[in-house]
Formats: C-alpha cells, structure tokens, sequence
C-alpha cells in the first residue's frame, strides 16, 4: 500500500504593487548606490506596503488565490497557520484577522515565528497533522511586512529587505505527490546575530526604545552570510537523503531569496546548476518566510514547476533557524 503524502493544491502570492528601486534610497537620503547593492546581493527593487496595506491583508491576497486554484472554500480549511516576524498586532495572532478576512470559520488559526525559515516550519507542522488524521486540509501562508521593522536609517539592512506574502494549500494524497521530506534545525546560541534587541516583553516599547531604534532590526552581515551558506547546504544535503535524492535529479532548487550569493553557493554544494536554480531577489529582496512561497508560485504560474516536478527548498533565518523540504508537485 502506498503511504500518504501532503499534496499541495494550490498556491497564490500577494505582494504589494509599490515598488522600491535601488536608484530610490538616494532621494530618500541613504548613502548607497545601486552598484554597492546589486554587487553585493543581487537585488534590483523590492515592494514595498503603501498606506494601509498590511501583514494581514498580503496574507489574505495570497490565501485567496492559492484556494481558488485549489478549488477549495474557506469553510473547508481546518488549519491556517501563518509564518510571520512582522505581526500585525502583538495579541492576538495575525492568523486570526486573515481567518476571520477569509470566512474559513472551522479552522484552527495560529502564528508561527521562525523568521525566513517560518514557512517551511508551517508546511512540516501541516504536513504532520495531515499524516495524523488531525486534519484533512492546511492553508499555510508566509507573509511579512518587513518595511515596518526595518532601520530606514542604516543603510546596511534597509536595503536587504521587502513586503509580500505566499500560500499554499494542502490535502492529504495517496497519488504519490506531495512533501517527500523535510529537515528543521535551529541554533538559539546565535539569537543576536539577527534581532529585534527591545519592545518585546523584557523592555516593553517606550519612548526611549524608539529613540534607540533599538525595536528595529539589527543584523551582523558577515557573520549572518557565513551562517547561511553553511547551514543552507546542510539543509540541502538533509533533505536530499531524506528523500533519496541527489541535486541530479532535482528539476528545481527553490533557496530562500536573502542575497544571490548565498543562493549560488548552497546551489554549488548541493550540485544543482543555476539554470535549475529559481532566483527572484532581484525584483523582491528579501521577504523572509514569503520568499519560498512567492517564488513556489511565480514557478509554477511560469512553467518552471510542471505536474509531477521534483523541487527543493530550502531557508535559513534569524534564531539561527534552518529547514530544508523536497516537494513532488
Ligand atoms: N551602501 C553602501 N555602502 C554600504 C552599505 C550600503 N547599502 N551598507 C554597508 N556599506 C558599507 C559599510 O559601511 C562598510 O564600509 P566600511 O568598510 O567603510 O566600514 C562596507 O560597506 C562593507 O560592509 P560589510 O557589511 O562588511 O559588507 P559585506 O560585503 O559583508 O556585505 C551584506 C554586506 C550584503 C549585508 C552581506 O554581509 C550579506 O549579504 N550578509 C547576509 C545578510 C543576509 O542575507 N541576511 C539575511 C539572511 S537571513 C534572513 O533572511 C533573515
């Protein structure tokens, strides 16, 4: 008898339409250039929420999307998790504004926070209460208004960073298509190599942490590269075995879109040639736990994922977290 897998049915994406250009940041009085950025980590532009554009309404864009073309209403969804570092409010959960957002009344709705990695730790937790009969259907959604917790006065972070939001929805399938496997890891030790240092629960938000800017993101660049490349190839690796794969077999490589380079190495080390390699931080930057989804989408939407496509993913973020998944489509 064939085991049971998580099948994704759909997927949809829902990024702002305001876009930011590295020409943009001079006019805005950062000191960069487009050259220093381009080089460095190959994005051209990124989007960017206008007024009144949100975590919640991206992630409802995207979830509508991914269940229109999974043919799936929202009174069938029994979970809706949401990936998020960038929530709407602090209580309660986001997920619970895009659930009431979407009608779906029976699902069980929660926030996920595992940074850039936060998608791929929803579609394993998804892919568990599936396998256990816990639920039939999952909508799980990666959407992050990172422009709200990004230092729009220090150059070397404000320029990394994008909104947006991808879904996809899963169903239990016997048809031998869905998640093949999936690795998580995480390594608290690291926490303040990429953080939000204050206006949490242990220096709640006040006058002096905004004039720190201390409840903004801090990030220790280099140290941050070395970290991913190195934890993105391990992710790599684990997930391959697990599924009894080499890169050789793979017909997509779909690596969390933070910077080109780091893309390009965890590709080199898991043997899988750039044609095969999905890059769109070009047009978006980095939009942590909506990239992969995003780019799942674009590649689907374009052809580059077909019926029956082999695809791997693979992520790395702040926590240090880092989780990899191989994905029969
Ligand atoms: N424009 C121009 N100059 C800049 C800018 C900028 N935007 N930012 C920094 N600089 C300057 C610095 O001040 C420094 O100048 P100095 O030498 O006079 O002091 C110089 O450029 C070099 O700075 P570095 O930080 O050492 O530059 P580096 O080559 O390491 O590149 C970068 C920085 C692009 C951030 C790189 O370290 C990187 O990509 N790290 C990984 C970051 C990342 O992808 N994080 C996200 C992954 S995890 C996640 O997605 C949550």
């Amino acid at each position: 008898m064939k085991r049971p897998f998580a099948a994704v049915v759909g997927t949809g994406r829902g990024v702002p339409e305001k876009v930011l250009a590295n020409a943009d940041f001079a006019a805005m009085g950062i000191e960069t250039t487009h050259e220093w950025i381009f080089e460095r980590t190959g994005i051209v532009e990124r989007r960017i929420c206008a007024d009144g554009e949100t975590t919640a309404s991206m992630a409802v864009e995207a979830a509508r999307s991914a269940m229109e073309r999974a043919g799936v209403h929202a009174g069938e969804i029994d979970a809706l998790i949401l990936s998020t570092a960038t929530p709407d409010r602090l209580l309660p959960a986001t997920a619970v504004d895009v659930q009431a957002a979407l009608g779906a009344k029976r699902a069980a709705a929660f926030d996920l926070s595992a940074a850039c990695s936060g998608w791929l730790y929803g579609m394993t937790v998804a892919e568990g209460m599936i396998l256990a009969g816990t639920v039939e259907t999952a909508l799980v959604i990666g959407a992050e208004k990172m422009s709200a917790i990004t230092d729009w006065t220090d150059r070397s972070t404000c320029v990394l960073f994008g909104d947006g939001a991808g879904a996809a929805v899963l169903r239990r399938s016997k048809a031998g298509k869905g998640i093949l496997s999936a690795f998580m890891r995480s390594d608290g030790e690291l926490a303040d190599l990429l953080y939000r240092p204050e206006g949490g629960a242990t220096v709640p938000m006040s006058a002096d942490v905004l004039e720190r800017r201390s409840h903004l993101v801090k990030m220790a660049g280099r140290e941050v590269f070395k970290h991913a490349v190195r934890s993105m190839s391990e992710a790599a690796d684990r997930a391959l075995d697990g599924a009894r794969l080499t890169g050789e077999d793979l017909d997509l490589m779909i690596p969390h879109q933070a910077n080109v380079r780091i893309i390009e190495a965890t590709a080199k080390h898991a043997n899988v040639p750039m044609e095969k390699v999905y890059v769109n931080v070009d047009r978006f930057g980095n939009t942590s736990s909506a990239s992969i989804p995003i780019a799942i989408d674009e590649a689907i939407e374009s052809g580059r994922i077909k019926d029956g496509s082999t695809v791997l993913l693979v992520a790395f973020g702040a926590g240090f977290t880092w989780a990899s998944m191989v994905i029969r489509f």
